[in-house]
């Protein structure tokens, strides 16, 4: 059997830094990755490996740092084409920018155009998977997912159902919301690496009828993630309290339907009150931090304080948020932190990008670290990729003073390769 070795400064975690502070992370500083059959078959010191495997492909990265690949809990690959679009809060901005664009995913050729791109583009920021939201249109979560098989890449995504609120021609039915989420998860999930989730939008653009559909479904289908938007915007809470008045609150228009359990995955989760924060926490659901997406449409700041209490992902929220590449949303977290006067650490910003993303999506037994048996998805960083970066790390004494930089400053320049399933890809 082939082997690659992948040497370099291997970064790993052994726990969850937010619960076990910095211990939790694991520098090799001369490290090695051996990969073999597309999985991760040991994490050790280069020359330990080296002698074990004598006959190994070498790949030699010096004081480049080796680390799983970024994990983007929480994006619309459908808004590839609009992202960075003026002016806009979020209800005007889904009504100005998204849903029109929205509207041209009925054209499959379109949706697989769309859908090559963005994947293109996030793997040459070092993303190795994503969790998206398609459109309303079957065929966008064919494009998808028909990509991702191609890349060899481990991706979820669902079709985002919509009932009201929106524009005729991205309307579905509570019905065929169900028949076709249904059908599309039959078709799709656990194909290779793919994932079906199912996906109501939120609560203004589906009836409490399509919810209790997608909430039977997901009953069917226990194993699947459920993933939707919660408490994002103030001017969206009061529209929720408006259309569900029954409801004790936002959180409530979902629990009501089961929509609420392990594996509910909500995107935002900015201003939530104290029984949400409760229920959530009891319910063990995870929450996806957008933090690009909070400043740029003006949504508001994420408590990370709530990393410690349940699951946490990072996300870009392509194309609500600003930018394509994890690096920028690290930075972002940690600005945003800052204005809460919290200060994250280089290896919690690092962890919720990998592993915090992937415990989110509930496949940290396969993604987000470098660990034996994990599949290799991974990534290497160039430390130095602009000289900006390479004057600031000059002093640093450690592998943390040396990637902050990074992470402040770095984009597409700084990934200097990717490996998925075990695969280089083409520079
Ligand atoms: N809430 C409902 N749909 C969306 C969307 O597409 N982007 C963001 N940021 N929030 C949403
Ligand atoms: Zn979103």
């Amino acid at each position: 059997m082939m082997t690659d070795l992948i040497l370099g400064q291997v970064l790993s975690y052994s726990a969850d830094p937010f619960a076990e502070g910095l211990s939790a992370a694991r520098v090799l500083t001369h490290g090695a990755i051996a990969v073999e059959a597309g999985r991760i078959a040991a994490v050790g010191e280069a020359a330990d490996l080296r002698a074990r495997y004598p006959m190994a492909r070498v790949h030699d990265h010096g004081s480049r740092l080796v680390s799983a690949g970024f994990i983007d809990a929480h994006v619309h690959y459908p808004q590839t084409a609009i992202i960075a679009s003026w002016g806009k809060r979020l209800i005007d901005w889904l009504n100005t920018y998204t849903f029109p664009e929205e509207m041209r995913f009925s054209d499959p050729a379109y949706a697989a155009e769309i859908a090559n791109r963005y994947l293109g583009l996030v793997l040459a920021r070092g993303t190795t998977t994503v969790c998206s939201y398609a459109t309303i249109h079957p065929a966008s979560v064919d494009a998808i997912f028909t990509a991702a098989q191609a890349r060899g890449m481990r991706l979820f995504a669902g079709k985002t159902c919509m009932d009201r609120n929106a524009p005729q021609g991205l309307r579905d039915t509570p019905q065929s919301a169900y028949d076709d989420s249904k059908a599309l998860l039959e078709k799709w999930h656990g194909q290779d690496r793919l994932s079906y989730v199912i996906t109501p939008r939120f609560s203004p653009t589906s009836t409490p009828e399509q919810l209790a559909a997608l909430g039977a479904l997901w009953r069917e289908y226990p194993d699947c993630l459920m993933q939707t938007h919660l408490s994002e915007q103030t001017d969206e809470i009061a529209w929720v309290r408006d259309l569900y008045p029954q409801s004790r609150d936002y959180l409530d228009t979902y629990e009501a339907q089961g929509l609420l359990r392990e594996g509910a995955v909500y995107g935002h989760a900015i201003h939530l009150t104290d029984r949400e924060r409760a229920r959530l926490v009891e319910a063990g659901a995870s929450l996806v931090h957008c933090p690009t997406s909070n400043t740029f449409i003006g949504s508001g700041l994420f408590d990370m304080q709530l990393a410690a209490q349940l699951r946490v992902g990072l996300a870009t929220d392509t194309g609500g948020g600003s930018n394509f590449s994890m690096l920028p949303t690290m930075a972002a977290a940690y600005e945003v932190a800052q204005l809460r006067g919290q200060s994250l650490h280089p290896a919690q910003l690092w962890w919720l990008a990998t592993q915090g993303s992937a415990r989110a999506l509930h496949c940290d037994d396969k993604i987000g670290n470098l660990a034996p048996g994990m599949e290799a998805d991974l990534i290497v960083i160039d430390l130095a990729s602009t000289p900006a970066i390479e004057q600031a790390t000059r002093r640093a004494t450690d592998l943390w003073q040396q990637l902050f930089p990074t992470i402040m400053m770095g984009d597409d320049r700084a990934i200097a390769e990717v490996w998925v399933g075990g695969k280089r890809l083409a520079a």
